[in-house]
């Protein structure tokens, strides 16, 4: 039960304890050996990067880019603290425009505009100031003189808080962009190809917290980076986290497939499917703006495929009229969805397809997915993913196919939980009750071999009546009480209560392992 204190856990941010985590570790345990099995190795990435990789790679216009990151300065820890405002406010200003001119804090096009209006503001203060001191001293001073001084002294101090004194790097919002960076910054593109990694932990996103929904998440996310674009790895990668969700027994899979065709102009000047079918989709939408909510208005114009996501109650039977991209797709694009769709059939995966999946981050492009599970509520999408062979370009990289998914852990733990195989058994395998100096010793021995040998032991550090030491045995969950006291320690037959029925039975020293492990297995 929760308990009111004065530190909280931050809005949307969660403990996970134990015993819940066992399940947690399980799940991530499944993920290595069945994305070991086909190859991927892991890597770990830092949880903030530059914000302009999360920008170029996400896109800018995207919710996770324009709402939804944790994004601060990384200002330089010797910097005074200017934005706390000094009280010399103007020697404050000219030391900042003296760190620009100097190329010590950022350079980029927007501080470049907050110091040109920082100098202009100076100089307005200097005759400003001038003024006014030159009243001040014949003790002619106005309200209306005090006044601009004052306000021209805010200005100066309001823009001085506004110049950038360090990068801008956010929490990442998803691990995709910075797997790519990773893969250029160390030329994976000369190891074997293709690339298979993996990656687990959490994300940052600020959204409105709900069940299954945090503004802390954890992705288990999987990527083949470079070699070929074949639909046959597609189908491979999909296969994978099919199976993933059947090793961890996840209820009412069902998986989403569609095909978004491409947007990257290919070298052969064929031409670019997605543009064509994003123009059509524009037009379209533009004739029925009037019956659209102000979100899918705004979208016609910053990113008409998004408006196909939309929940809004009144916009579905208006989407259901729009052009479809499966009418639009080019010869390759529809070929290569098709060769998916035929590669995952060879694998036994089954799939709906779904014409409005086209994902909320910019970066893909042909196969697009998404995996629900059960009892979820309205949050019920447990893993989203697709092909992005442009984005490592885009990034700065080589041309380099890519495909992947991320899993949100949160949501199949949840799952799992719902469906009652969340219930990790607690506590402990073997409760140490002992009395007295001699059977101290031994209880440390025991409780050490025990542990050597796998097992979860309980040792109280200090001695207890048996009665209250079997008492604390039952609370925290314990299967067997090892009692020893005097008569155990000098017979060497030691007494093990199983705490369920109570049963006591002897069982000699040297055969205590062999006969816990019998009874755990039996
Ligand atoms: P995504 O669809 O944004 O894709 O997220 C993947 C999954 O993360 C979602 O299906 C959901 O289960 C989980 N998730 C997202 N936001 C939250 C949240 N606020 N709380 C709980 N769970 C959440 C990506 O992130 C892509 N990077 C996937 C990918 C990898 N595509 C290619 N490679």
């Amino acid at each position: 039960m929760a308990t009111k204190t004065k530190y909280q856990a931050i809005k949307g941010a969660r403990d996970l304890l134990p015993p819940g985590t066992d399940l947690w570790a399980r799940v991530e345990q499944a993920a290595r050996e069945v994305f070991g099995s086909y190859g991927f190795g892991e890597i770990r990435t830092p949880i903030f990067e530059p914000t302009e990789l999360f920008a170029r790679a996400v896109g800018e216009e995207t919710d996770i880019v324009s709402k939804e990151m944790y994004t601060f300065e990384d200002r330089p820890s010797d910097l005074p603290d200017f934005a706390r405002g000094s009280f010399d406010v103007v020697k404050s200003a000219n030391e900042l425009i003296g760190l620009f001119r100097a190329g010590e804090i950022p350079q980029g096009s927007v501080n470049k505009i907050r110091i040109a209006q920082l100098e202009k503001k100076l100089e307005q203060w200097h005759s400003v100031n001038e003024k006014f001191q030159s009243i001040a001293r014949t003790d002619q001073v106005l309200a209306g003189d005090l006044e601009d001084f004052g306000t021209t002294t805010s200005q100066v101090a309001f823009l001085t808080r506004d110049v950038q004194l360090g990068d801008l790097i956010s929490l990442r919002p998803e691990a995709t962009a910075s797997i790519c960076r990773a893969y250029i910054e160390h030329g994976m593109a000369q190891w074997p190809q293709p690339v298979k990694l993996y990656c687990l932990g959490p994300m940052f996103r600020r959204e409105r917290p709900q069940k299954g929904r945090y503004r802390q998440f954890y992705q288990i996310d999987a990527e083949i980076l470079g070699g070929s674009d074949a639909p046959g790895v597609d189908a491979e990668v999909i296969e994978m986290v099919m199976v993933f969700f059947e090793r961890v027994e996840l209820p009412g899979v069902h998986l989403e497939l569609n095909s978004i065709g491409h947007s990257a102009p290919p070298a052969d000047g064929k031409p670019v499917c997605r543009r064509a079918y994003v123009e059509a989709l524009r037009a379209a939408l533009e004739k029925v703006k009037d019956k659209l909510g102000a979100d899918s208005q705004r979208r016609i114009e910053t990113n008409p495929l998004r408006v196909l996501d939309s929940k809004l109650e009144s916009e579905q039977a208006i989407i259901a009229t729009l052009p479809k991209i499966g009418d639009y797709l080019c010869d390759d694009c529809a070929k290569h969805y098709a060769e998916v769709k035929r590669q995952l059939d060879a694998r036994g995966v089954k799939y709906q397809e779904n014409w409005r999946l086209v994902r909320g981050l910019d970066y893909y492009m042909r196969t697009t997915f998404e995996i629900t599970a059960k009892g979820l509520g309205s949050q019920n999408a447990v893993c989203g993913g697709g092909r992005y062979d442009g984005l490592i370009e885009l990034l700065g990289g080589p041309a380099t196919k890519g495909i992947g998914f991320a899993i949100g852990e949160d949501r199949l733990i949840l799952s799992l939980q719902e469906a009652g195989k969340g219930s990790a058994a607690a506590g402990r395998d073997v409760f140490i009750a002992w009395m007295g100096e001699k059977a101290q010793a031994t209880a440390i021995a025991a409780a050490r071999k025990l542990r050597d040998a796998g097992f979860r032991v309980e040792l109280p550090p200090v001695e207890q009546k048996f009665g209250k030491a079997l008492g604390q045995a039952d609370k925290l969950g314990a299967r067997y009480a090892l009692i020893l006291g005097d008569d155990e320690v000098t017979s060497g037959q030691w007494t093990v209560k199983t705490l369920a029925d109570g049963k006591q039975e002897k069982v000699a020293e040297k055969e205590l392992v062999e006969w816990l492990r019998k009874s755990f297995r039996g």
